[in-house]
């Protein structure tokens, strides 16, 4: 006799679409309701590691783990974006998608956000946190009715393909962190993360299945980092290879604009301005935290959900953008930390100085200022008739991506103005407000805006081959009293 799992369609067809076999579809699976409360959980999750990535990228100094965590800042609020609709498509609202759903899991993630050193950070959100949230969605896949829960089902696996990715990353970088970390962190954090794995048990699991061992776990235990509040630091950190940071020496726009030169040589400016993109997302991260984590869940229900996805899909473009930036000056084989000074200047300066409304005002503000001819068009052109076909692509890359922030920054800033006009004229008053320190850096000795441009020109020229052109050699323009959208005062990325 056939049993239910062995059944097969008509004529030996695959039954059921292939979501499941008879078996399956026929089990008792998750209620509704079981199935909305596990989705809030990892709502609530995957909620608080974005908000982590968020909270720490601008501060954290080390390159690769700022890249890292925009990264996943993004596809944790792709996924986020996924599972609030899901909820949606079986809730009416108010969904209570705000609810803190266990003090436990609230205090590990309080721990994690607040662990004091990079290497605590991140062996704790993707050595504990994540796999939690993994673990928790793999339960549902196990319990589910694959054929009646279908739509949750396939969200939950786009997701946990993704969250496995972000967990070996997570193990790799964690592995390399550990070498520099010293003995006495190392054993305290080890003992910090058996205190995170008993909030987690405590919690029943971040999807709250697991059984609780109430004798042993029902109290919070004391807390290691988060005793006080959280203190968020707009002041963007970077590593060593990011040597003189306030080196506003050589105005990269000024050379890209003027015929003289040659395209490939503005290949290298153009490299340059790609990889000083870095600064957009420590700049963007804290818009994202100070205009509405800072203030409270209160004040996040006022923005839509669908403004935090963009906007930190956008972050992410920017954090694409510098890798790109990087690569081609690995292609060309160009030792970017000794020949080329990246400045931290510009999100430094709109961190200290502006309000993250007008932070946003001077994004869009520039963003659209690259719309025109003279912009993302023109750097494209440059790229394809310079002959480095690197340089094509990540510039047909980065044009198109940067008409999507224009459109991002029509819908979130524009709209809260009369007209256009009148929020670019609002764009281009708060990014004179920002006071550029050319002069008061160098007298300060925080730098002394060397001219690294010869340099970097040389070192590519001995590369190809060549001798140097006299001229191009010369370059010396620097931001001193220009702005980088060639407008005099001060300096700005794009
Ligand atoms: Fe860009
Ligand atoms: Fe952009
Ligand atoms: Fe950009």
């Amino acid at each position: 006799m056939t049993t239910l799992k062995d059944r097969e369609g008509f004529k030996n067809l695959p039954p059921l679409a292939g979501v499941a076999d008879f078996e399956q579809a026929a089990s008792p699976g998750l209620s509704v309701q079981e199935c909305v409360a596990r989705h809030k959980r990892y709502h609530y999750g995957l909620q608080r590691v974005w908000k982590t990535c968020l909270a720490r990228l601008t501060a954290e100094p080390i390159y690769e783990i700022k890249m890292g965590l925009s990264h996943h800042a993004h596809l944790v609020a792709e996924h986020i974006g996924t599972i609030r609709a899901r909820v949606a498509e079986m809730r009416h609202p108010p969904l209570g998608l705000d609810a803190v759903p266990d003090p436990h899991l609230e205090h590990c993630f309080d721990e994690i956000l607040n662990a004091p050193t990079t290497y605590a950070l991140i062996v704790g959100l993707y050595g504990k946190a994540m796999p939690a949230i993994l673990e928790g969605m793999r339960h549902h896949l196990e319990s589910t009715n694959l054929l009646v829960d279908s739509p949750s089902v396939r969200i939950l696996k786009h997701a946990m393909a993704e969250i496995e990715g972000m967990i070996a990353w997570g193990e790799s970088a964690g592995a390399a962190l550990k070498v520099d970390a010293s003995e006495e962190l190392v054993a305290e954090v080890a003992v910090w993360l058996g205190e995170l794995d008993g909030c987690l048990a405590a919690a029943g699991g971040l999807d709250g299945t697991l059984e609780i061992d109430t004798e042993r776990v029902s109290e919070l235990p004391a807390p290691r980092y988060s005793a006080g509040e959280f203190v968020y630091d707009s002041d963007p950190q970077r590593d060593e290879r990011f040597q003189d940071p306030y080196n506003m020496g050589v105005h990269a726009e000024v050379f890209l604009h003027d015929d003289h030169f040659a395209d490939r040589d503005k290949v290298l400016m153009m490299y340059y301005r790609r990889l000083r993109e870095i600064d957009v997302p420590e700049m963007m991260a804290s818009i994202l935290y100070e205009m509405v984590q800072a203030k409270g869940d209160e004040e996040s229900r006022r923005y839509p959900w669908k403004f935090h996805q963009e906007m930190t899909r956008q972050l992410w473009d920017e954090a694409r953008h510098a890798m790109m930036g990087e690569v081609g000056f690995a292609k060309l084989g160009i030792d970017w930390a000794k020949l080329v000074r990246i400045n931290f200047t510009w999100s430094k300066g709109l961190n200290e100085q502006l309000t993250p409304k007008e932070r946003h005002a001077v994004l869009w503000y520039i963003e659209q200022g690259q719309m025109g001819k003279t912009g993302k068009r023109y750097e494209w052109e440059v790229g394809r008739d310079s002959g480095d076909h690197f340089a094509e692509l990540i510039q047909d890359y980065d044009w198109a991506d940067e008409v999507l922030h224009a459109r991002v920054g029509r819908d979130w800033y524009v709209e809260g103005f009369e007209d256009v006009a009148e929020a670019a004229a609002y764009g281009t008053k708060c990014w004179d407000k920002v006071v550029s320190g050319w002069e008061e850096w160098k007298r300060e000795g925080l730098t002394e805006h060397y001219n690294w441009w010869p340099d970097l020109y040389a070192e590519a020229c001995r590369l190809r081959g060549e001798t140097p052109d006299e001229d191009t050699a010369a370059y010396k323009a620097s931001y001193a009293e220009t702005r980088a959208d060639l407008k005099r005062i001060s300096g700005a990325s794009g």
